[in-house]
């Protein structure tokens, strides 16, 4: 009989220790991991609670009016992104009161406005400096040496990502892809694309751009957070003075109170994203008609 169940045993024997091996159990977490900087949630702050009022311009009013008669009245819940994003670029934050706002304009629920405000990273629910400054550290911008970017910035702001300089001039944060792979790496400022970066034109760009806040008027300390200066030194009417005679060897700039900015995008020289040492394709004639066939199919 022990013969007869001996094989029996030892076929059973490795099935029930496989049962101990593999975990029964699959852990779980209650937090959702960080993805980015900002906090997920809000926590009422000085700068940052219901009861601070907030109200659109009368211009930001005819801006609504506009985005608004792009959508069905009873669909107007559509347009939460644009009103959030105006509110931001009022307020230089999307605080609580600009979320409330822009709630009570459409008719919905706040809960639904705040879903949309902690979900895309590019809403500042907290207060950001005067240059918000965003370096990208996917892929592709990593493995054309994001980290010297990141530490260029650390080490010229002295300042780790995620942390406000004293001054109020550069919040520095570090982001997921901005789409602008084919000139990694890149930095976003404010609205601006500066590309194919450098530790050195990374330092010379932040360089250029707090002298320019400094010749523009606004001082150190001047540049509260979330305040009127919060939304950008040189933007709108100071770009428009760049013009061709003031395109230098380096690349292409503009003056903003007599400082040279260089100008948004490649910082190396390249126009856009054409390959960076000359054409690779389309090198020779093109073909000329009598390449075709001359049976008319083509
Ligand atoms: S990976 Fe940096 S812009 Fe796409």
């Amino acid at each position: 009989m022990a013969s007869k169940l001996a094989p029996l045993v030892f076929r059973r024997a490795p099935r029930v220790f496989r049962q101990f091996q593999t975990p029964q159990w699959r852990s779980f977490t209650a937090k959702t991991p960080s993805r980015s900087d900002s906090l997920q949630v809000h926590r009422d702050s000085s700068d940052n609670n219901p009861s601070i009022p907030f109200k659109f311009t009368a211009q930001n009013e005819e801006i609504i009016k506009e985005i608004l008669s792009r959508y069905p009245s009873q669909y107007k819940k559509a347009a939460v992104m644009p009103l959030l994003d105006l509110g931001q670029r009022q307020h230089g934050f999307t605080s609580i009161s600009v979320m409330n706002e822009v709630a009570r304009l459409l008719e919905m629920p706040p809960m639904r406005v705040y879903e949309v405000a902690t979900f895309y990273t590019m809403y500042n629910r907290t207060p950001v400096g005067r240059f918000h400054v965003q370096c990208c550290t996917t892929t592709p911008c990593m493995l054309r040496d994001s980290d010297s970017i990141m530490k260029a910035i650390g080490d010229h702001l002295g300042i780790h990502h995620g942390e406000t300089t004293k001054d109020g001039l550069f919040t520095f944060t570090e982001v997921e892809c901005l789409g602008a792979c084919a000139n990694a790496p890149m930095v976003q400022i404010n609205d601006d694309y500066y590309e194919d970066l450098t530790y050195d034109t990374t330092v010379s760009l932040l360089k250029a751009l707090q002298h320019a806040a400094q010749a523009t008027g606004a001082q150190p300390g001047e540049a509260g957070l979330g305040g009127e200066a919060g939304k950008g030194a040189v933007t709108g009417d100071d770009r428009n003075v760049k013009s061709g005679s003031e395109i230098n060897k380096q690349g292409r700039a503009y003056e903003a109170g007599g400082v040279k900015v260089p100008t948004p995008g490649p910082l190396s020289g390249r126009k856009s994203c054409e390959p960076a040492k000359g054409l690779t394709s389309l090198t020779g004639e093109p073909w000329g008609n009598e390449t075709l066939r001359t049976d008319g199919a083509l």
